[in-house]
């Protein structure tokens, strides 16, 4: 059985405390996607948003920003339980350190077209993989295909890591990801334009 993660990009943000309140009691955490307008076009969510579920479900913070580190501890503030970066931003290295020597789970995170052996030196840092299965910046796009490739190569390589695949993933292709070895699927507009996200997330649990 794998995990689920509803991403809240994927929610109307006028009621994200009562779609969090409808999926979280269902899933293993909320996904919180943070974006500076800088390292992706788009500009999304801080800590106060973050803050505001805090408590619903385990939060797990993807953070789309070009300088990483100078967040890390306004979202320790604001409940993260896993704090996720890219191996594409800034100094990577020391915001993972400080994420570990904050007490979170660190996530480090790759673009599609970012090549696979990228995250080698950052790897012992890191508890989580988080495998993009879209170019970050937007719900709704379409998934791609080589991600299931990744997971599985991920997993073979790195047993004790926790995989996380993000972007453009649902009831299609959630069996596919789980059978390849992820551990957790984050899942946006699969589950918020559902007529019935919970049914969604359990459909995805069972994979
Ligand atoms: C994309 C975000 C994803 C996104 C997922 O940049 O990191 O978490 O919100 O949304 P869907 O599932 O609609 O692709
Ligand atoms: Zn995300």
């Amino acid at each position: 059985m794998v995990d689920i993660a509803p991403s809240m990009l994927g929610a109307d943000f006028g009621r994200m405390r009562e779609a969090a309140e409808m999926v979280g009691p269902h899933s293993a955490y909320l996904h919180m996607d943070v974006m500076d307008g800088h390292f992706v076009p788009n500009l999304t969510m801080g800590p106060d948003l973050v803050k505001s579920l805090d408590g619903i479900a385990p939060l797990d913070v993807h953070l789309m920003v070009t300088d990483p580190i100078d967040f890390i501890e306004d979202f320790r503030d604001a409940g993260a339980e896993i704090i996720t970066v890219h191996v594409e931003a800034n100094n990577p290295l020391k915001a993972l350190e400080s994420i570990k020597k904050n007490n979170m789970k660190a996530g480090i995170a790759l673009n599609p077209s970012t090549p696979e052996n990228s995250i080698e030196p950052f790897i012992d840092l890191a508890d989580l993989i988080l495998v993009m299965s879209v170019e970050p910046g937007y719900c709704g796009q379409e998934f791609h295909e080589d991600a299931v490739e990744r997971v599985r190569h991920y997993k073979e390589t790195y047993p004790n890591k926790i995989i996380e695949v993000d972007g453009g993933v649902g009831p299609s292709n959630s069996e596919r990801l789980a059978d390849a070895g992820a551990d957790i699927l984050v899942a946006g507009s699969a589950i918020f334009k559902a007529d019935d996200p919970i049914e969604i997330v359990k459909i995805m649990k069972g994979s």
